[in-house]
């Protein structure tokens, strides 16, 4: 019987979407709203992987690996809290996958120096975090991201934008393999959140360096406290000055947590009807309200169950890494 190709395209083909968060911490409402939504989002749809890039980790922490270990079941435990469903979605440790350290060392005999020195991460976060991590393993920190996706042969990466460059990297290498070899690997495509970065309680970008997060795993009175020390319109100095919504931080938080309210609260903040104090207790409380389911999937979730998740996860990826590496060595004619 004859096939039907124009059949076909009426199935909607599922892209493989791959993304991974390094274990350094716990995650805040920024990294709910901005990736795990979408994480969640995502696996409804398509074939999901994500991973916990311990590796990474590595790069930056090589002096304190001691913690990387326990914020690993920190982070997963953030993910299940946020729904992320291990049956719907591949979840797993990146150095349980041996796969993906192979094909670092089989890129890494191709792609010039001068391309990874001009990733402009490199020389910023030398810059921020002094000379002590400008190693080799550091340098290659782009090429170890571009091998968590091709070993999946993943085609959609959902990242934040400090991250764009890293994926300009990664299609460069796929493209610069696939010229040298045929046509091996998958150049992948990113993704952004249509969620913009959230503001942290000291205005600045909501970042776990710099102390102003309000963490998932966070207890309700914490985060009241949080929201109360919060920074606002700092010409906002009595109740009934008139202060500007758009610069602060905790209006930004109401437009997450607290839409419906949004309108009247830019309109009494502007006319001065509306204080910082009392904008900010409710604040507190819509926040809370919001993150609760959260909490308790999170305080419901057993902890011996995250061991099984990962190994399971593991063995899955482990089959799907195991056909790229033979197919990138019988590219390079190794095998
Ligand atoms: N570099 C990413 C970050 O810092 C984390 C990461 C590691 C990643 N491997 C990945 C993201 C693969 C997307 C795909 O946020």
């Amino acid at each position: 019987m004859e096939v039907d190709a124009t059949a076909e395209t009426t199935v909607p083909r599922k892209r493989r979407i791959m993304s991974g968060m390094r274990p350094t911490g716990r995650l805040h409402i920024g990294h709910l709203v901005g990736a795990l939504t979408q994480y969640v989002e995502f696996a409804r749809t398509d074939e999901t992987f994500f991973e916990v890039a311990d590796l990474h980790a590595l790069t930056t922490a090589y002096e304190r690996t001691g913690e990387i270990r326990a914020n690993v079941r920190e982070l997963v435990l953030d993910w299940l809290a946020a729904g992320v469903d291990p049956e719907r979605s591949t979840l797993y440790v990146q150095s349980h996958v041996p796969q993906i350290s192979e094909l670092h060392l089989l890129l890494s005999m191709i792609v010039p120096l001068s391309w990874l020195q001009r990733v402009p991460t490199f020389k910023d976060q030398i810059e921020q975090l002094g000379g002590e991590i400008a190693t080799y393993g550091f340098l290659g920190y782009p090429l170890m991201q571009l091998c968590d996706i091709a070993i999946v042969r993943a085609d959609t990466v959902p990242v934040g934008k400090d991250q764009l460059s890293h994926l300009e990297f990664g299609r460069e290498v796929v493209r610069r393999f696939n010229h040298l070899y045929g046509s091996t690997l998958v150049e992948p495509q990113a993704t952004l959140s249509e969620f913009p970065d959230v503001d942290g309680t000291d205005g600045r970008k909501m970042h776990k360096s710099y102390g102003n997060t309000i963490d998932l795993a966070d207890d309700e009175e914490t985060t009241t406290k949080k929201v109360r020390a919060s920074v606002t319109d700092p010409l906002k100095i009595r109740r009934h000055d008139p202060g500007r919504p758009e610069i602060c931080p905790i209006f930004k938080l109401h437009e997450i947590v607290n839409a419906p309210r949004v309108p009247a609260i830019a309109a009494e903040c502007r006319s001065g009807a509306l204080g910082c104090v009392d904008c900010k207790t409710e604040c507190a409380e819509a926040v809370n309200i919001f993150l609760r389911p959260v909490r308790e999937r999170r305080a419901a979730i057993n902890p011996y169950t995250i061991d099984a998740i990962l190994a399971d996860g593991a063995d899955r990826v482990r089959t799907t890494a195991s056909e790229t590496i033979a197919d990138v060595k019988s590219a390079m004619k190794l095998v």
